[in-house]
């Protein structure tokens, strides 16, 4: 019987704390499908070193792809939700691979030269903004699902009916 009520309690505390900062972020931690995840890897950017960041890493489904394909760069995923924050940090065993727990508004993406997100179309706006103050000339910005609003990308890859967007920060360092 004790037992029953720590498990059902356990639950209600990670459903509440899932719910919870859904409403908060205005976004669940809704994962990359496999097809979508998939394509986009294909299509990304080549880099041999640097900072590759992804905003809002949800349960690591992109991350840990990452933090394959660009071995020999710096990851970093920023998640707010401590659910899925634990969870994929539980999972994560790279060594180029570090997951934040923080609200990734309130960090510097001034370091990154490759930025990853899969959000919700209230915030691109906000997220246009941040990015135009910090990001330098070059950093490349792909978003999946939904564009960043007036930016221009270089290219665009339909999958299923979605679409992945690939920008440059234009201008050089
Ligand atoms: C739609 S999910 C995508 C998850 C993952 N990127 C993927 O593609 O599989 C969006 C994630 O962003 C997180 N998120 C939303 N706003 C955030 C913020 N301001 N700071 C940190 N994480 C945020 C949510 O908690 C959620 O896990």
């Amino acid at each position: 019987m004790l037992y029953f009520v720590a498990t059902l309690s356990v639950l209600f505390v990670v459903l509440f704390l899932l719910l919870l900062f859904t409403w908060k972020n205005g976004v669940s931690p809704m994962p990359t499908s496999h097809k979508i995840r998939d394509v986009l890897l294909e299509n990304l950017p080549k880099l041999n070193e640097g900072t590759v960041i992804e905003l809002g890493s949800g349960w690591g489904n992109l991350l840990f792809p990452l933090s394959e394909k660009y071995a020999d760069c710096s990851i970093i995923g920023f998640e707010n939700s401590p659910i899925p924050y634990l969870f994929s940090s539980f999972l994560n065993h790279s060594k180029n691979l570090k997951i934040v727990r923080h609200d990734f508004f309130e960090k510097s993406l001034r370091d990154a030269n490759l930025i990853i997100c899969y959000l919700f179309p209230a915030s691109m706006e906000r997220l246009k903004e941040k990015l135009e103050r910090e990001l330098r000339p070059g950093t490349q910005v792909v978003s999946h699902t939904h564009e960043i609003p007036t930016w221009k990308p270089k290219k665009t890859i339909s999958v299923d009916s979605s679409t992945i967007y690939l920008y440059e920060v234009p201008g050089k360092l």
